[in-house]
């Protein structure tokens, strides 16, 4: 049943991207994940590497992501991970050619939020975990939220469909890999995800 909605809603948003940007200009790539899940990661946009398998989180931030995750003693299988935006945002070095990751511009923001709001709906998780700085400001409809000061802040979000789940922002894995000083503080994070996740998940409540 929610297999088949998935399967849609994938659908629908790829055909939607295609009719924007010209079918050669971008790699689609959708979330993934346990459909069941009740925890829903959710990214900024895919990298190079995701590009190519068309998977999200598969390509260097993925692998410190899995890490973190590990900590968790959730395994991704439990999971479902996904993006803000579904395609790769770059820029182009004029001199060398060669293209790097930028990050996404509000109107491809706004572009991409209402199938993120359907996939949220449709797993419908205890917690959204919003991943840096893209994910965090779209989440909480807020342009001026800041992770430096939110992470590990939860807060109530309501969906279209009158739902609430639970935001909770970290600091996005990358971030790592450029401030190795932030190593302590996603430590710290994630032990307050864990200790919120077993107070939503034990209780049992939604
Ligand atoms: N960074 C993201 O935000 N998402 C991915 O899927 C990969 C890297």
């Amino acid at each position: 049943m929610k297999k088949k909605k998935y399967d849609r809603l994938k659908k629908e948003c790829f055909e939607y991207l295609r009719e924007v940007f010209a079918p050669e200009e971008r790699i689609f790539v959708f979330g993934e994940g346990n459909l069941n899940a009740r925890i829903m990661l959710v990214g900024e946009a895919p990298g190079e590497e995701e590009t190519v398998q068309q998977r999200p989180f598969v390509g260097k931030a993925g692998k410190i992501l899995n890490m973190f995750i590990e900590t968790l003693g959730v395994g991704r299988d439990e999971m479902y991970v996904t993006n803000i935006v579904k395609f790769r945002t770059v820029k182009k070095n004029e001199n060398t050619g060669r293209l790097s990751n930028r990050p996404p511009r509000r109107q491809e923001v706004s572009l991409c939020m209402p199938f993120l709001l359907r996939e949220i709906q449709l797993v419908l998780p205890r917690v959204v975990v919003s991943l840096g700085n893209t994910a965090l400001q779209a989440l909480s409809s807020n342009v001026r939220a800041a992770i430096g000061k939110e992470h590990a802040k939860t807060a109530n979000m309501t969906l279209p469909g009158g739902e609430t789940v639970c935001l909770f922002p970290l600091y996005h894995p990358a971030s790592v890999i450029y401030n190795r000083s932030l190593a302590g503080v996603y430590e710290d994070d994630l032990k307050k995800l864990g200790r919120l996740m077993r107070e939503r998940f034990d209780r049992g409540t939604p």
